[in-house]
C-alpha cells in the first residue's frame, strides 16, 4: 500500500523515482510526488492522480539531482489532494520524508508539536512525523539521532525514506511493519518499498527489518538500531525476470497474467512431484513426519482472493488428509483472542506476504506457540520470513490489483499440501497420489484450452455490462470459486455481485432474481451434479439468465442456460483452478467493456500493508 522509491548516486535520480514509482503504480494511486535536493535545497513536486501526471507537472523545471526520494499514494488520513500527497516536510522546509504506515498516535503527537508553535498544511500523519524528526533535529543538530528519537515516539507502522537539506549526500530509511529494502549498486544506491521499483537497476538488496534504519551515501550504506547499535545485513539477490514485470504486448496485467496460468500453475507444482517414487512434497515444508501425524487442526489465515484460495483448502485438506480445517479472516483472527489447541498448524496464505492484518494474524499465532506455515508468492516478503516454514508460490510477481494466478498457483500448493499430509497420515494410498500426479501434469494443457473461450467471454461481458447485480454459485469444492469469481466482478468492474452455495438460493436470495439478474453457475460434473441442476432448474423458474461453466456435455443444462463454457474434466481436487479462469476472463471483459481502468480499480491498492 502506497509506494516508496529513494536514489543516491551519479545518476539523474528523477527518471529513476518516476520509473520505479510507476512500477509502484499499482500499491496506491490517488497522487503522487517526488522531492529532490538541488543546490543543497529541497524541492518538491506533487499532483493528485496519476504518475504521468506528476510527470507533465515536472516537465519543464530544472530537475537535476543525484538524491532524490518519490512516493505514490494510498490515502489512509486525509483525502487524495496536493496537499496530502508525499513528500510532506518540515515547517522550515529542510527536512522531507515520504512514508507507507500508520501513525495511529499522530493526533497526540500533532497536539503536542503544535504547543510548540508548529503549523501543519495537511491532515497527514507523516506531515506530523517530518516535524517530529525536524524538532528534534532542533534540539539534536543530528539528523540520524533526530529520526530515531522521532520513531521511538511513533505508534504505529512505518516505511519511511528522509532527506535533509544540511546532509545533501544521503537518505535515510526506516522501517516498522511496513517493507522497504535497500538496493545496492555500484557508485549509486537505491531504496524502495518493493523490489520491483528497482529490480532494473539492481538485483542485491538488504531487507530492512523492523526497528531498524539505513544511513545510505551513493557508495556506503550502514544499518543501525534506532539505538545506533550497528546491524551486519546480507545483501540478498533478487532473481526476478525483469520480463515479468512489463506487459509483455498484453493490453493489461490482469489479461496478462491470466493468460500466464498455464505456466504458473506448472511453476507451483514443478519438482514438488514424482511419478517415480509417488510422492508429493512442498519445498519450505519443514515439519517433520511426526507433527504431520499428530496434526490435529489447521487454521488457515487470509484476506481476499487468499482466503477464497483458503475455502478450497478447507475442501482439500479434510476430503483428502482427513484434518479438521477452520478458515480464518486474518482480521478477525488477530483480535478475537483466538483459541489454537495443541498440535495445530497455522497457515498464511498470501500473494504479497506483505498484507498487514495476515502478518498480524501469523505473529498472534506464532506468540501463541503455533506451529506457523507460510504460502506465499513475494520472495523475502514478512510472510515468508516470519513463518516457521514456508512454500513459495513461484507465480512471479503479480502486479493487476485483481488477483488471478496468485490464486490458481494458491489452490495448486494447497492439493500439493493435502496430498503430501494425506500420504503421510494414510488417507491415501499411492495409486491416488499417482492419479494426482498425472491429473496435474495435464492441467497446463487444459489451462490453455479453457483460455480459448476469450472471445465468447468477451460476447457474455457485452451481455452482463449494465447489470446492477451478479449472482455466482458453486457448490462443494467450487463454492470459493463463485466467490473468487464475484470478488473478481465486484472490483474491477463496480458490478454488486455475490457469491453463493448453490442450494443456499432457496432461503432468501432467490428473491432477488429476475430477468436483469445474470447468474454466473459452476457446474462441473461431479457426484453432486444433479442438485446443482435442480438449483439451476428453480433459478430459471424465476427468470434469471443463466451463465454456466460445466465440465460435459449436457443438453438439460444448454436448455436452461443462456451459455454453457466447458472445461475439460479434472480431478475434484483440480476443479477449482479450471472453473476460476473462465470468470477471471468474465470479469475482465466486463470491466474492458464498461471501459474501467482493469489494472488499477478505484479505491483499490495491490498490498493492504495497513490495517
Ligand atoms: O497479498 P494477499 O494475498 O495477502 O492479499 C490479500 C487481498 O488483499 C487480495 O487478495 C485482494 O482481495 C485482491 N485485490 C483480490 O483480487
Amino acid at each position: 500500500m502506497c509506494g516508496i522509491v529513494g536514489y543516491v548516486g551519479d545518476k539523474q535520480a528523477l527518471p529513476v523515482v518516476i520509473e520505479g514509482l510507476k512500477k509502484l503504480e499499482y500499491r496506491g494511486y490517488d497522487s503522487s510526488g517526488v522531492a529532490l535536493v538541488q543546490n543543497g535545497k529541497i524541492g518538491v513536486t506533487k499532483e493528485v492522480g496519476k504518475i504521468v501526471r506528476l510527470q507533465k507537472k515536472l516537465q519543464g523545471q530544472n530537475n537535476s539531482s543525484g538524491l532524490g526520494i518519490g512516493h505514490t499514494r494510498w490515502a489512509t488520513h486525509g483525502e487524495p489532494t496536493v496537499e496530502n500527497a508525499h513528500p510532506h516536510c518540515s515547517m522550515d522546509g529542510k527536512i522531507c520524508l515520504v512514508h507507507n504506515g500508520i501513525v495511529e498516535n499522530y493526533k497526540f503527537l500533532r497536539t503536542e508539536l503544535q504547543e510548540k508553535g508548529y503549523l501543519f498544511n495537511s491532515q497527514t500523519d507523516t506531515e506530523v512525523l517530518v516535524n517530529l524528526i525536524s524538532y528534534f533535529k532542533s534540539k539534536e543538530n543530528d539528523t540520524k539521532k533526530a529520526i530515531q528519537l522521532a520513531l521511538k515516539k511513533v505508534e504505529g507502522t512505518y516505511g519511511i525514506a528522509v532527506i535533509d537539506e544540511d546532509e545533501p549526500d544521503r537518505f535515510y530509511a526506516a522501517r516498522c511493519g511496513s517493507p522497504l529494502i535497500i538496493g545496492v549498486g555500484g557508485n549509486e544506491n537505491y531504496v524502495a518499498s518493493d523490489a520491483s521499483a528497482i529490480m532494473i537497476h539492481t538485483s542485491n538488496v538488504i531487507y530492512l527489518d523492523d526497528f531498524q534504519m539505513a544511513c545510505v551515501t551513493k557508495d556506503d550504506f550502514e544499518i543501525t538500531t534506532l539505538d545506533d547499535e550497528p546491524i551486519e545485513k546480507k545483501i540478498d539477490k533478487v532473481d526476478w525476470d525483469i520480463s515479468a514485470i512489463t506487459k509483455n504486448g498484453y493490453e493489461h496485467f490482469m489479461l496478462k497474467e491470466i493468460c500466464e496460468q498455464a505456466e504458473t500453475v506448472q511453476n507451483a507444482y514443478r519438482g514438488r512431484v514424482s511419478k517415480a517414487n509417488c510422492s508429493v512434497r512442498l519445498g519450505g515444508f519443514n515439519f517433520s513426519a511426526r507433527d504431520v501425524r499428530n496434526l490435529e487442526n489447521v487454521q488457515f489465515v487470509a484476506c481476499g482472493t487468499s482466503w477464497h484460495a483458503a475455502q478450497v483448502g478447507k475442501y482439500l485438506l479434510e476430503k483428502i488428509a482427513r484434518i479438521p480445517v477452520s478458515v480464518e479472516y486474518a482480521s478477525e483472527y488477530r483480535y478475537r483472542n483466538p483459541i489454537i489447541p495443541q498440535n495445530t498448524i497455522v497457515v498464511a496464505i498470501s500473494q504479497s506476504g506483505a498484507t498487514a492484518d495476515t502478518l498480524a494474524a501469523m505473529r498472534e499465532a506464532k506468540n501463541r506457540g503455533a506451529m506457523v506455515y507460510g504460502i506465499t508468492n513475494v520472495v523475502g516478503s514478512e510472510i515468508a520470513r516470519e513463518s516457521d516454514g514456508g512454500t513459495y508460490l513461484h507465480a512471479g510477481p503479480e502486479i493487476g490489483v485483481a488477483s488471478t494466478k496468485a490464486f490458481t498457483s494458491q489452490v495448486t500448493a494447497l492439493a500439493l499440501l493435502a496430498y503430501h499430509f494425506g500420504q503421510v497420515r494414510g488417507s491415501v494410498d499411492n495409486q491416488q497420489v499417482l492419479e494426482f500426479i498425472e491429473e496435474l501434469e495435464a492441467l497446463p494443457a487444459k489451462i490453455d484450452q479453457v483460455l480459448e473461450y476469450k472471445q465468447q467471454l468477451k460476447e457474455v461481458a457485452n451481455l452482463i455490462k449494465d447489470s446492477k447485480n451478479a449472482l455466482f454459485l458453486g457448490r462443494d469444492i467450487n463454492f470459493p470459486s463463485a466467490l473468487e469469481g464475484a470478488l473478481k466482478l465486484k472490483e474491477i468492474s463496480y458490478i454488486h455481485a455475490e457469491g453463493y452455495p448453490a442450494a443456499e438460493m432457496k432461503h432468501g436470495p432467490i428473491a432477488l432474481i429476475d430477468e436483469n439478474m445474470p447468474i454466473v453457475s459452476i457446474a462441473p460434473y461431479d457426484a453432486i451434479y444433479n442438485k446443482i441442476i435442480s438449483n439451476l432448474e428453480e433459478v430459471k423458474s424465476r427468470k434469471g439468465k443463466i451463465y454456466a461453466v460445466a465440465s460435459q456435455k449436457d443438453e438439460n443444462l444448454e436448455a436452461i442456460c443462456q451459455k454453457v463454457f466447458y472445461v475439460p474434466q479434472t480431478l475434484w481436487a483440480l476443479m477449482p483452478i479450471l472453473v476460476s479462469i473462465p470468470l477471471q476472463l468474465l470479469a475482465y471483459y466486463v470491466a474492458y467493456e464498461k471501459g474501467l481502468n482493469i489494472d488499477q480499480p478505484r479505491n483499490l491498492a495491490k498490498s493492504v500493508t495497513v490495517e
